[in-house]
């Protein structure tokens, strides 16, 4: 360490010392920096997972403010669904990743320009679904759903109630839309108008839009709609087309269709 005293007994103003010093201080904090990367990620892992727990908690209505998260969260029988047939595939949700599995070309599938309503590019064939049963009968199925705004992809979950048309909620959990403008998505007030929206019409066309503007309640199609949000058009269309998506025939219409008809209502 003789070198090291050397060096701090050199005058402030020695070129030397100085270049030193700062090479010392960077290697200090690049230690610190990839040691609190490593050591934080388990971390980072578990506060994700706990959050899409809570995402799913909220917009399933279940989320209270003492909830214990864990606790809820079994009561959710999680699933992997092939988009094309419909069906449950054998799969360990635990260690399916949609969103990966979204940019894995051996894994996703191309949407064409007329498809691709909710400009999304791609998408993973295999979709993990959370089903929220009583006494073995269907009360709630939150899908995920993302889809772009104006300037981000918002990605969230919308739960359905056990007659696979009745909304429950959206909620999203990432986007990147203006605060105040496009991010009013995040505004309970806003968000509670899904509530109870009917997604499908009695001949089984899909149905649910965010119109422009304010809903008229004199019209018989107001069960549908959901009042856009002002100063946000483009945000308001790309929710209306992500959900349209993702409820339509290259969504999750083809698994709808199955538990509307109890063909898979006991989850199997
Ligand atoms: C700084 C800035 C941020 C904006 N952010 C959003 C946004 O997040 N979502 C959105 O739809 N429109 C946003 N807009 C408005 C759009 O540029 C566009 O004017 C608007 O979507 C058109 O809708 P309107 O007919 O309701 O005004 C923003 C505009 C500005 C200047």
């Amino acid at each position: 360490m003789r070198w090291f005293k050397n060096l701090l007994a050199l005058p402030n103003d020695n070129t030397k010392k100085t270049v030193l010093v700062a090479l010392l201080l960077c290697l200090v904090c690049a230690v610190l920096v990839s040691s609190a990367a490593v050591v934080f990620k388990p971390l980072q892992i578990a506060n994700k997972a706990l959050d899409k727990k809570k995402n799913i908690l909220e917009v399933s209505g279940l989320l209270t403010a003492d909830a214990n998260m864990d606790a809820l969260f079994e009561k959710f029988e999680v699933k992997v669904v092939d988009l094309a047939t419909g069906e449950y595939v054998d799969i360990d949700p635990a260690l399916y990743d949609q969103r990966k599995a979204a940019g894995d070309i051996t894994q996703n599938i191309t949407l064409t320009a007329a498809q691709d309503i909710a400009g999304i590019g791609h998408r993973a064939k295999l979709a993990t679904v959370y089903l929220l049963k009583e006494d073995d009968e269907i009360k709630q199925i939150v899908l995920p759903v993302h889809g772009y705004g104006l300037w981000s992809t918002l990605y969230g979950f919308i739960s359905l109630q056990g007659d696979a048309n009745t909304i429950q909620g959206l909620k999203f959990y990432e986007h990147a839309e203006t605060p105040g403008l496009g991010g009013e998505v995040d505004n309970p007030k806003w968000r509670s108008q899904w509530l109870g929206k009917k997604a499908f019409d009695e001949a089984g066309e899909l149905q649910i839009e965010v119109v422009r503007g304010k809903v008229n309640f004199e019209k018989a199609e107001a069960i549908h709609q959901i009042d856009g949000l002002s100063g946000a058009t483009l945000t308001s269309v790309g929710v209306s087309n992500l959900v349209k998506y993702w409820l339509g025939e290259h969504g999750f219409a083809a698994y709808l269709d199955k538990l509307r008809t109890g063909e898979l209502s006991h989850g199997e």
